[in-house]
């Protein structure tokens, strides 16, 4: 299947991570890059295929008609990847949360239901299940998101679906769990951890540092999304895991030793406000269908480590400016009052 792929927020971790994959692996297709460029979207990301003939970037906002109807139009497929994916920031500033997570894919769905495309793919996330203590999340589960981010990806999947539902659009959704790989802005806990780390500065754990997530490679998380956009049902959700259990010691400590740096950089600072404990998502349903994690928890958090030690160029210019003015705002005080 050839495509014509609008992906949007390319310029983020997750989608060039995405865009990369394709150009290598599906020769015909052509992409177009929407990107706000926000303090996460970072063309640098995209240095290797800025030239490519089958890739294309525009500036711009998904929440903006004027800009998303013509681009929509010359496409086959659109794979949504943009957003505000921070839950430490939507917890101090959730508005922009809901214009960037819910107006922008309304705005995305009206433009595709107006063009009559063939699939829209709504990246969503684990996190929509809300804190899952025991088992497994099922696609078929009830969504309870407990943040103000998590919330407003519920309510996209939600208005995604009722598309489906309503007018017939193909839509699909992914719900992927925490992703680690290159070119992931050092606000997550993996490049956070990893470049203090590297700068012998502390490793920020929240509360007692027991909470658990499934940490997946970024190459497989892109290619679960492409996946399902080539294979998926329309109107279903695909849960994509890596059936990892990792909580945030054992994460520290895992860093810390592949580094080869000392267990005293551990810090325990205030805890998150209502802080999830636990995600876990049963991926079998995507499994069924062909897809399979190909890094094991180790490798994938061994070559992250490798690929931040080896490309500082990359996230030194981002710690300062604006990530800096952030860090100080988020664990200023935290540190004070641990
Ligand atoms: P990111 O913050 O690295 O990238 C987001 C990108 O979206 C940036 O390039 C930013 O400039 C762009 N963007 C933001 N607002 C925009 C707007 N209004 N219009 C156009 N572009 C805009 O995020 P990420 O980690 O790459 O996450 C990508 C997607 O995957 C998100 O939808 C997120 O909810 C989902 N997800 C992320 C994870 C994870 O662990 N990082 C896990 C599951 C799902
Ligand atoms: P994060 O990368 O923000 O992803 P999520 O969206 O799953 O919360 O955080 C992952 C885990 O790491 C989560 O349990 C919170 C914890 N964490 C810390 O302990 N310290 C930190 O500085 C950060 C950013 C996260």
């Amino acid at each position: 299947m050839s495509l014509n792929i609008l992906v949007t927020g390319g310029a983020g971790f997750i989608g060039s991570n995405y865009i990369r994959q394709v150009i290598q692996t599906h020769p015909s297709d052509r992409i177009i890059n929407l990107d706000k460029l926000t303090y996460s979207g970072n063309l640098e990301n995209l240095r290797e295929v800025a030239d490519h003939d089958r890739y294309e970037f525009v500036h711009g906002d998904i929440a903006d008609e004027d800009t998303v109807k013509p681009l929509v139009k010359r496409v086959d497929a659109v794979v949504n990847f943009a957003a505000e994916s921070h839950v430490d920031r939507s917890i101090r500033a959730p508005k922009v949360f809901l214009r960037t997570n819910i107006d922008g894919p309304h705005t995305l769905l009206e433009a595709a239901r107006a063009a009559g495309i063939e699939r829209f793919l709504q990246v969503s996330t684990d996190e929509v299940y809300g804190e899952v203590l025991t088992g497994r999340s099922a696609e078929t589960d009830a969504l309870c998101p407990r943040s103000p981010y998590s919330a407003s990806k519920a309510a996209a999947e939600l208005l995604a679906h009722s598309y489906f539902v309503t007018y017939g659009l193909p839509v699909l959704v992914t719900r992927g769990s925490n992703t680690i790989g290159p070119y992931q802005y050092p606000e997550k806990v993996v490049p956070l951890f990893v470049t203090n780390a590297l700068e012998d500065k502390p490793l920020p754990i929240y509360g007692p540092g027991t909470a658990v997530r499934d940490y997946m490679h970024v190459d497989d998380h892109c290619r679960g999304v492409d996946h399902v956009l080539r294979h998926g049902e329309a109107g279903e959700s695909y849960n994509i895991g890596a059936d990892n259990e990792v909580d945030t010691l054992e994460l520290a400590a895992s860093i810390l030793k592949a580094l080869g740096k000392s267990d005293a950089l551990v810090q325990h600072v205030k805890d998150r406000p209502g802080h999830d404990q636990r995600y876990s998502v049963d991926a079998r349903k995507i499994g069924a269908t062909g897809w399979a994690v190909r890094y094991p928890f180790e490798e994938s958090l061994r070559s992250t480590v490798e690929w931040y030690a080896a490309n500082e160029w990359w996230w030194k210019p981002i710690k300062d400016g604006e990530y800096a003015r952030w860090y100080e705002e988020q664990y200023g005080d935290a540190r004070d009052n641990a």
